[in-house]
This record gives structure tokens, C-alpha cells and sequence, in this order.
């Protein structure tokens, strides 16, 4: 009788082929991404801190302290129908927004925020390997979601007053053929606009635009949302968290072009906006003489602040169009621990480490009380 084969032991190869790793499976571009770091829940920050939330004066993430107008909160205690799915065209909010945007309701699409629509955007525009063009220092989600949707981001860096090097992007255009480039205005973290006559120089050129105007509100400029109109290559983003203090509840908005909204309709999750996200945008819209009471209090404060600042021999603030300062730490003194030392005393402001704006800080505007708080502080910093 055959004695049977003896039973081999498996080697670490064949061991490792049978039963793959867990990140085995994760797309291979995915396995170098960076995480994204996100700022602190606000409870967590507070226990960190050993302070009540309502004692924290939060200057690092630029969002609205005077929160939404009052109709917000009637509107979210009456929602009649939290159990049902919400509109997966958010078709009251878009009827609100054409009228408060004077662009019709077909251009217009909804989203889960601005940061949505920007991985949305990317989504349906780029294949793997295709290139993007960022123009730092800017809002970070733009070369995050690019690597998470596989793409090369090539940075043409601002100019040193943070204005755009529209040559270069013209060069880099030409020479690499990117697909998109995205455009902040005011830009996050400075707070400068693009001048009309650099956008339309970069709107000729073969390749979609994506104009971010989350912060428009607080600068004296105009929206672009009507420009989709006569541009095919442009999209327009804004946003609810800033202008309506509605951060929290997660709506923004884009305009775009007819022959370009239609396959976002088709690749968008159906109920990306949720019915009190929906319900809270349209109430806030109910009350316009509010967001704009509000808008010019935040831009009133951000004058007084940015004076406030120029005083403080170790800072140099920049001009804003927004409702954030930036400030170049000067004088030997560190970025990081001006932070700390002020998150002691409960004022939140966001440094930066990175590249351009290594030893910068960033301070949202707040309400008066917040800027004596923070002057206070910075005063403190001084002795
Ligand atoms: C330039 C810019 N765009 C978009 C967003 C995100 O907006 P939302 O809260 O609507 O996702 C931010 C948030 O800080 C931002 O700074």
C-alpha cells in the first residue's frame, strides 16, 4: 500500500498568499496616503482642556460663532418627517438657492458640504494618474482628495503676497497637460481674491476650473456662480458653513455647467443631503436681513481685529477678505507654541509647520469678546 505524502509546512510566501493581509486588499495608491488630520471634537478639546465648551473660544477652524438665524432651530424641532429618506434632488433647497443666487435651480447641485462636491468633482473628472493643478498655500482638501482619486497634484506656489503666479500656471498648463485646477477665492488660509482679469486669463485655457468661494460673503467681491453660464469649463463651490453658521450640519452648493452637472447627478450617493441639513439651509435663507447682519459684524470685528494685530511687535497680519487673519510669526518666536500657550488660556487659533507657511498662524475672526480674549492673551505672550 502508498504511504501518503508527507504533509509539507507551509512557507511565509505561500502562508502569506493563502491568507492576505487586510491591507493587501486597500488600493495600492491608498497605502502611502497621509491621513488627514483633523481638528479636535469640540467636547474632546474641552475635557483636554479641563474647560466647558462654552468656555473655549474656538479661532481655528473659521467657522460662524453666531450660528445660524433663529428660524434654523424652529425649523429642526418641527421635522415632520425624520423616518423618510430625504429628496435625493434637494429641490426646496435648490429653489431657495436660485432665488437667493439669481442662477436657476438646474445649475445648481447640493451637497454634503463644499468638501462634497470636491471629492464629487474629482470623482467624475479624473482618471488615475491624471494631474491636478494647487496653488499653496490652500485649502488642503483639494491634494488630499486628489490622492485619494489616484491623481499627481502639481503645485504652482502663490506668489509671496499670496497672490496667484498666473504664468506659471499658464506654463504648467501648457507643458502637463493637466485636467482641473482649483481656485480659492478669498483663498483659505490669507484670505486674498483673484482679480477678474487672472480668472479669465485661466478660464481660456484647455482645463476645468473649479472656483472655491466658501468665504465670497465676507469679501466685497460678487459670486462667479452666473459665470457657468457662459463658461463650460467653470465650476462655482460655496457653502453654508460660513455664511449661515451651519457648519455642523453639513450643506453646501455648487453652480455648474448643464453639460457637467448632469454626470454629478448620476455619481452622486442620492441622499447626500441630509432632511435637517436640507430643512436647517432653507430656514436659514428665510432670513436674509440675519446673514447679513452677521456678515457685517464678522467683517466690522475682522478690521478691528486685523489693527488689533498689527500691534503685536512678534506678528505681521495679512490684509483678509475673509473671516480669518493670517499672521507671520516674526520676532524669534514659535508659530507652535503661541498656539499652545494660548489653547492654556482657551483661545484656539491653528499654527502651520508645513513648507510655505512653516511658522504662520491662523486666526478665524470671532466675536468682540473673542478678540479681547485672544488680545488679552497675546499680550500675556509678550511680558
Ligand atoms: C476654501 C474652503 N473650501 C471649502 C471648505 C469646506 O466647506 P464645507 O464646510 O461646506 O465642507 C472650507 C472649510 O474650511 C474651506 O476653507
Amino acid at each position: 500500500m502508498a504511504s501518503a505524502a508527507p504533509v509539507e509546512e507551509p512557507t511565509a510566501a505561500a502562508e502569506a498568499k493563502r491568507r492576505p493581509t487586510g491591507d493587501s486588499f486597500i488600493r495600492r495608491h491608498l497605502r502611502t496616503l497621509a491621513p488627514y488630520q483633523p481638528i479636535l471634537p469640540f467636547e474632546v478639546l474641552s475635557a483636554r482642556l479641563g474647560r466647558r465648551p462654552e468656555d473655549i473660544i474656538k479661532l481655528d477652524a473659521n467657522e460662524n460663532p453666531y450660528g445660524p438665524p433663529p428660524e434654523v432651530a424652529t425649523a429642526l424641532g418641527s421635522l415632520k418627517f425624520p423616518y423618510v429618506y430625504p429628496d435625493p434632488e434637494s429641490r426646496h433647497l435648490r429653489a431657495a438657492l436660485a432665488e437667493d443666487s439669481g442662477l436657476e435651480s438646474e445649475y445648481i447641485l447640493a451637497g454634503c458640504g463644499a468638501d462634497e462636491l470636491i471629492d464629487l468633482i474629482m470623482r467624475c473628472v479624473l482618471e488615475p494618474g491624471d494631474k491636478i493643478v494647487d496653488c499653496p498655500p490652500t485649502f488642503t482638501m483639494y491634494e488630499f482628495d486628489a490622492s485619494v482619486n489616484g491623481a499627481l497634484v502639481i503645485k504652482v506656489p502663490r506668489l509671496p503676497d499670496f497672490s496667484l503666479d498666473v504664468d506659471r500656471i499658464v506654463e504648467v498648463v501648457e507643458q502637463e497637460n493637466p485636467k482641473c485646477i482649483f481656485l480659492t477665492s478669498p483663498n483659505n488660509p490669507d484670505g486674498s481674491v483673484i482679480n477678474d482679469e487672472d480668472l479669465l486669463k485661466i478660464l481660456d485655457l484647455p482645463i476645468l476650473v473649479v472656483l472655491d468661494e466658501a468665504y465670497i460673503e465676507f469679501s466685497s467681491l460678487k459670486s462667479k456662480m452666473a459665470w457657468v453660464k457662459k463658461h463650460d469649463n467653470l465650476i462655482v463651490l460655496r457653502t453654508f458653513s460660513k455664511r449661515a453658521g451651519l457648519a455642523g450640519l453639513r450643506v453646501g452648493y455648487g453652480a455648474f455647467p448643464l453639460s457637467i452637472i448632469e454626470y454629478l447627478w448620476r455619481a452622486k450617493q442620492p441622499y447626500n443631503v441630509s432632511v435637517a441639513a436640507e430643512v436647517s439651509a432653507c430656514a436659514a435663507l428665510q432670513n436674509p436681513t440675519y446673514l447679513e447682519n452677521v456678515k457685517n459684524l464678522l467683517v466690522q470685528e475682522r478690521e478691528r481685529l486685523f489693527n488689533l494685530l498689527k500691534g503685536i511687535p512678534f506678528l505681521k497680519p495679512f490684509p483678509s477678505h475673509s473671516n480669518f487673519i493670517l499672521c507671520e510669526v516674526t520676532s524669534g518666536k514659535d508659530a507652535k507654541k503661541i498656539k499652545e500657550d494660548l489653547a492654556k488660556m482657551g483661545v484656539m487659533i491653528r499654527h502651520y509647520d508645513k513648507k510655505e507657511l512653516k511658522g504662520y498662524i491662523r486666526i478665524s475672526v470671532g466675536k468682540p469678546e473673542h478678540t479681547d480674549a485672544l488680545m488679552k492673551g497675546l499680550h500675556a505672550l509678550q511680558l
